[in-house]
């Protein structure tokens, strides 16, 4: 028997599945992508251009396209299927995306595949609660994107406001992957220092709390208002994850998954940052929030449950 090559399928190659599909293949992150897509066309052009990028790479990658079944013997699936929002909401896209994921689920679970889901299709929190039941899978192995772009888009603005490099900034947001997510200020460091205690003495770094918010909430925007997607942002977050599961890293990263109690929430996928490993979410970081972050995450997660109410 060979060594098994790190094969990662894709299903949805619109914007964000195709910069997906890129990055993966760029960074050497795994040795074979397959491609999905019900657009056969645009399917084919895609799988078109990557290949002709492969030959400059310092590293060989295949790209094949697929179908449903095809899928079955890859390590990683990433969702990336799904409508465009059109009115600044994610959760708008809820019905939509709903249909979409019924329509290949439970075809990839019963084809064999028993890796890892990764979900980027928007509404995150709420699509990849839904994966997760279709799939049947360990909630560990159904994983959501969520605010791991968001945290990225944060550490960015504190970086700029502070001067301080990203790397060394420690900071997620939390909650949907939308409008309601927060952050909890009092777990944002410069590694490790508090930025509130260092805010008492050195004003670089008393940021206004609600302007950082909103600059990351409307990132997203931002990025689609004059291209019409998001996809280098939501395809580095996906590499990133999919390189901490190939190496498992257990870095910690924050990314929508099941609740059993933690937050003193129940049955409801949400970000929180968690081990990211070789199994998926290996641990959840349950971090001591004050009683007014605790208010305002209780309240995203609210958000979710009214909107899973309507499916
Ligand atoms: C993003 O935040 C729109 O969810 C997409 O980039």
């Amino acid at each position: 028997m060979g060594i098994k090559v790190r094969s990662v399928g894709i299903i949805g190659v619109g914007h964000v599945g195709a910069h997906c599909a890129y990055s993966l293949a760029v960074q050497g992150i795994v040795d074979e992508l397959i491609l999905v897509d019900i657009n056969k066309e645009k399917l084919t052009s895609e799988r078109q251009d990557l290949v002709d990028s492969v030959a400059h790479f310092p590293h060989r990658v295949t790209i094949k396209t697929g179908e449903y079944k095809d899928l079955a013997n890859c390590d990683i699936v990433v969702i990336s299927a799904g409508g465009i929002t059109q009115d600044q909401n994610r959760l708008s896209e809820l019905k939509q995306s709903i249909n979409v994921v019924n329509s290949f689920v439970e075809e990839v679970v019963s084809s064999g595949f028993n890796g890892i889901f990764i979900n980027i299709t928007n509404p995150c929190d709420i699509i990849t609660g839904h994966v997760y039941k279709l799939s049947g899978f360990d909630s560990h192995r159904v994983i959501g994107t969520g605010t791991c772009l968001d945290s990225a888009r944060l550490r960015e603005v504190i970086a700029r406001e502070t001067g301080v490099d990203h790397k060394s900034i420690i900071g997620y947001t939390m909650g949907e992957h939308g409008d309601s997510q927060m952050i909890p200020w009092s777990h944002i460091s410069i590694n490790g220092k508090p930025i509130l205690e260092l805010a008492q003495h050195d004003s670089r770094f008393a940021l206004d709390h609600e302007a950082v918010l909103q600059e990351v909430v409307n990132a997203g925007w931002t990025t689609f208002k004059g291209k019409g997607a998001t996809e280098y942002g939501i395809a580095s977050a996906l590499a990133r994850l999919v390189h901490c599961i190939y190496h498992d890293e257990k870095q910690v990263i924050p990314v929508s998954t099941l609740l059993s109690g933690q937050y003193g929430q129940t049955d409801i996928y949400t970000s929180v940052p968690a081990i990211i490993g070789k199994d998926g979410v290996e641990e959840i970081i349950e971090l001591n929030l004050t009683e007014e972050e605790m208010k305002v995450f209780n309240q995203s997660c609210d958000v979710l449950r009214k909107h899973i109410e309507t499916v």
